[in-house]
């Protein structure tokens, strides 16, 4: 027997339900805020990745799932972002309106040993706002972030900020956190030791617990961004602020992204145990340059599907009680039931019949099991009259009702 691979998920139907409503809630307010769905490829190419995310991300480095084609290298995509900054770039999408507001619902592949709330593959919802540097849509995308777990119900959760600063400001830190973990590198765990070298930021998000302590001392707080971003800073906070979104200054969040610049949050739920994002994002300034496009601003944010469900008490709305059940008895009931069946679904009625030719018992019987909101009834004697019995399955009442209406009395 095959098994799903270890880290992939099957969304039972029950399920899927919550994950249309969790979606339809997001493009519902995704385009109050005013944003177009774009979808791209699930392969792109593997160096895409490497010089978006950083060659020393643990992404990169550890995580992506390969395929090779011949002499070419793709990659199933980690994450959305780099993908989508490759779509706007060869599509010219800086031309025409110029400020682009995109957002996009898929799965992505990460090559991570599952756990809790870490699969390999694992779904995002995500934005990407591109064309602008300004502090306010850094303060847009955060409270278009904090309205879409509002509306999924989610509560809870904090929202965690910083800065990395421009990139003078980010090596600059980048230099400063080297030299305080080389003073104390016989006590890093032997992942640390490679970081030092090749990522220190990294060393920040280690889980080894004689790494943290060896963090406890450093100090990354006030006076170190320049003024320029020290400004766009204040201008986050103080709209955040304004808005009412209660949100708390982190300043080890580094991410483990090296795409990113200036403002980057966390959303982070404890109900998730080690894995406790359930979302994050950040500024990318430099991206779509380094990518071969124009020097525009951009910044962004992706939610983690599965995560989501894991602490949202959403519950369907959507009730299985609108299932309509023809029970045509008999060889000439079943050509007539054949014709009702197309009339009621051109008309968008949900319904079905038994396939099995039951008896009226058994299924009746089916009908209730599939918790149907009624029953149409066809025999030799509804025939007769050009008529149909309607059963409400919760009430249990009945009545005939002409061939010819019933559509209309359905709906
Ligand atoms: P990220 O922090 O790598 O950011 O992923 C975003 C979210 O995806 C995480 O907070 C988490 O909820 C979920 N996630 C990540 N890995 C897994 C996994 N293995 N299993 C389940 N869920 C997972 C990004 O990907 C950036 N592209 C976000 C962004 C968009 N920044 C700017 N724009």
């Amino acid at each position: 027997m095959y098994k799903r691979i270890s880290g992939a998920k099957d969304v039972l139907p029950e399920e899927s339900l919550l994950w249309q409503e969790l979606e339809q809630i997001s493009r519902r307010v995704f385009r109050a805020y005013n944003y177009r769905e774009i979808r791209t490829p699930l392969l792109e190419e593997e160096a895409l990745f490497s010089r978006s995310l950083g060659g020393a991300s643990e992404i990169v480095q550890k995580q992506m799932f390969i395929v090779r084609n011949q002499d070419e290298v793709y990659a199933l995509r980690p994450e959305g972002t780099a993908g989508l900054a490759r779509a706007y770039i060869e599509n010219n999408l800086d031309k025409g309106a110029g400020f682009a507001k995109l957002y996009y619902i898929g799965p992505m592949f990460r090559r991570e040993r599952p756990q809790k709330g870490r699969l390999r593959q694992f779904h995002h919802i995500g934005c990407e706002a591109i064309g602008s540097h300004q502090p306010q849509v850094d303060i847009e995308v955060i409270a278009l972030a904090h309205q879409l777990l509002r509306n999924w119900g989610a509560q809870g959760h904090q929202i965690k900020l910083n800065s990395l600063g421009c990139p003078k400001d980010k090596q600059a830190l980048t230099q400063g956190v080297a030299s305080f973990f080389k003073a104390k590198l016989s006590r890093l765990c032997a992942d640390c030791k490679i970081r030092i070298e090749k990522n220190p930021l990294r060393i920040l998000d280690c889980k080894n617990d004689a790494c943290r302590e060896a963090a406890n001392n450093l100090s990354l707080g006030q006076g170190r961004l320049c003024p320029e971003c020290n400004e766009h800073f204040s201008r986050v906070r103080e709209g955040l602020t304004a808005l009412g979104i209660d949100y708390e200054i982190y300043p080890a969040l580094v991410r483990g992204l090296d795409y990113y610049t200036r403002t980057v949050f966390e959303i982070s739920h404890p109900g998730l145990g080690s894995q406790d994002a359930l979302g994050a994002g950040g500024r990318y300034d430099n991206l779509i340059k380094e990518l071969g496009g124009p020097d525009l601003g951009a910044v962004g944010f992706a939610f983690g599907v599965e995560r989501l469900l894991l602490v949202t008490s959403h519950k369907s709305q959507v009730t299985s009680r609108e299932l309509v059940y023809l029970i045509a008895l008999g060889e000439q009931a079943k050509k007539e039931g054949l014709k009702l069946l197309g009339q009621m679904r051109q008309a968008g009625i949900c319904c079905d019949t038994d396939y099995e030719n039951k008896s009226l018992k058994g299924a009746l019987r089916k009908a209730n099991d599939l918790a149907a909101k009624a029953v149409l009834i066809l025999g030799d004697d509804e025939l007769k009259k050009g008529a149909v019995t309607l059963k409400d399955m919760q009430s249990g009442e009945q009545k005939e009702v002409a061939l010819a209406s019933i559509v209309a009395e359905l709906i």
